[in-house]
């Protein structure tokens, strides 16, 4: 039997990336250390997967994500047995914009754990993984980061950090010719416990299922970027080339 693959879900408890945990377990051996904020949640999704099957070992891992030491800590001890084959980043949340604008502290949690956090805990991965000579890691991002937006601008701005942090890791890896590769996911509005209001307002929702099929997918082509589902690749490309003059007429 093959060796196990060695993966980090950080942000384990999100729905997009339960799926595509299940997808890895369904391909193969695969040793977990999942990362959340509660060891407790992320422990029921540990016991999920080991259930799914017998070549599947599950640990998990608290962390607060926006302490740079503990992030140090976590991937010095995620490294220590040998090196990662897969890191996915898959933390965030969805604030409200008018409660952003009106709060500093909450546009300041907003942009951190969106934004800061997970540049910062892809960096602090991607050194070891560079060492190591092979490996893949995605971050999920947003269509949101795409382009400024009067109805999320501050969610957009800290996806639009991640987005920026990616294509100068990917930069970094290419002109060091390193085997590393580095995915950014950027999903439209997917049915998760993130988007419960807006399911409820009738908004149409991607699964999370087909979300995470495309980015297990792009993740082992070593693909840059991967927009799921495909369309919104074609939507961002018009909404990002829109002139200015048109944009500010149109209130999205
Ligand atoms: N759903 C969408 O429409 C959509 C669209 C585009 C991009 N995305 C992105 O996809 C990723 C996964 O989200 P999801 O849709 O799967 O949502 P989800 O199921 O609601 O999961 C959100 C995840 O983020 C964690 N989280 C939330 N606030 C946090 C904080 N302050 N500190 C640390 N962790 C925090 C949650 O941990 P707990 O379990 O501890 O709460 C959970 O693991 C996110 O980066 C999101 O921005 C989602």
């Amino acid at each position: 039997m093959n060796s196990p693959q060695k993966i980090v879900v950080v942000g384990a408890t999100s729905a997009i990336a339960h799926q595509c945990s299940r997808l890895w377990a369904q391909q193969g051996p695969c040793d977990f250390l999942l990362v959340g904020r509660s060891a407790e949640r992320a422990e029921i999704l540990a016991a999920d997967l080991r259930a799914r099957s017998a070549h599947v070992t599950a640990r998990v891992a608290e962390l607060r994500f926006d302490d740079v030491d503990a992030i140090a800590e976590l991937v010095q001890g995620a490294t220590a047995t040998g090196p990662v084959d897969t890191v996915l980043i898959a933390h965030g949340s969805l604030p409200d914009q008018a409660i952003c604008q009106d709060n500093l502290h909450a546009a300041q949690d907003a942009l951190r754990v969106n934004g800061l956090s997970p540049a910062l805990i892809a960096e602090a991965f991607i050194g070891p993984m560079q060492r190591a000579g092979r490996g893949r890691l995605c971050i999920i991002g947003s269509v949101a980061g795409d382009r400024g937006r009067k109805s999320n601008y501050i969610y957009g701005a800290a996806k639009g950090l991640v987005d920026r942090y990616v294509q100068g890791l990917q930069h970094r890896l290419a002109l060091a010719k390193s085997p590393v590769r580095v995915t950014l996911a950027k999903p439209g509005p997917t049915d998760t416990p993130m988007t419960a209001h807006l399911k409820q307002s009738g908004a149409k929702l991607a699964s999370s299922e087909a979300v995470a099929q495309r980015i297990v997918k792009a993740m082992a082509a070593g693909r840059p970027i991967v927009y799921a589902p495909g369309k919104w690749a074609l939507i961002m490309l018009v909404i990002r080339h829109l002139p200015r003059f048109l944009f500010n007429k149109v209130d999205i």
